[in-house]
């Protein structure tokens, strides 16, 4: 789908949202505060462009991870041709406000949308990123600018199990790993400010 028909049905799902309320409510109530759970949200054309560079296949699947109200994975079901995508969420209250939004483009979007989009399988799940099994996923992608060192070290380590060819998309932080060939590095506007963005593919 065009990004300027994405964006449109994207601002119809979201505009009313507040990620931001639900993720400071779901600290409070989970009484987390480590700064890896810190919020924000991708913008529709700079997810675009970061996943158009790592070049998705009709048929492959996606992972987000750490995938709040569920922008991104929405998105990139709308901009690209993938059949099945995962968003994985450690706060549950991000992940009822995903699941949602996902009732909603079910219900009143997709039907309208061109036959491709029919039969992709989409879900969030709750739970921690480290302890679900991804490593068949051809693309993922984190928004990991706040991601602690011990996260994304133990992060490096799970993405080693993904097969050769699948491609990573990490943005705010790099991963140190020689199984991993750096694709290229891009400056990834978000609705926060902007992160480097690093794209690598399993050698
Ligand atoms: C910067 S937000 C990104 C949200 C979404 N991916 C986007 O870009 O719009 C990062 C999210 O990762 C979640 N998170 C942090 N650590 C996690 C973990 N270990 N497992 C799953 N989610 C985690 C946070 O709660 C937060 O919602």
């Amino acid at each position: 789908m065009e990004l300027t028909r994405a964006q449109e049905i994207f601002d119809q799902l979201y505009g009313n949202l507040p990620g931001y309320e639900i993720a400071r409510a779901e600290k409070q109530r989970t009484g987390r505060g480590d700064a890896s759970i810190t919020y924000g949200e991708v913008l529709p054309a700079p997810f675009h462009e970061m996943v158009s560079a790592v070049s998705p296949k009709p048929g492959e699947t996606f992972i987000d991870l750490g995938s709040g109200t569920g922008k991104a994975t929405l998105l990139a079901a709308m901009l690209f041709p993938f059949s099945r995508l995962v968003g994985v969420e450690l706060l549950p209250g991000l992940g009822d406000a995903a699941r949602q939004v996902l009732q909603r483009y079910d219900a009143e979007f997709r039907p309208q949308l061109p036959p491709e989009h029919h039969g992709q399988r989409i879900e969030f799940i709750d739970g921690d990123m480290l302890e679900v099994d991804f490593k068949d996923t051809d693309v993922v992608f984190a928004h990991g600018t706040c991601y602690s060192p011990q996260l994304m070290q133990q992060l490096a380590v799970k993405l080693e199990e993904l097969k050769p060819g699948a491609r990573a998309v990490i943005a705010g932080q790099t991963i140190q790993s020689p199984a991993f060939s750096l694709l290229g590095m891009k400056v990834m506007r978000a609705d926060w400010g902007s992160s480097i963005t690093a794209l690598y593919q399993r050698r």
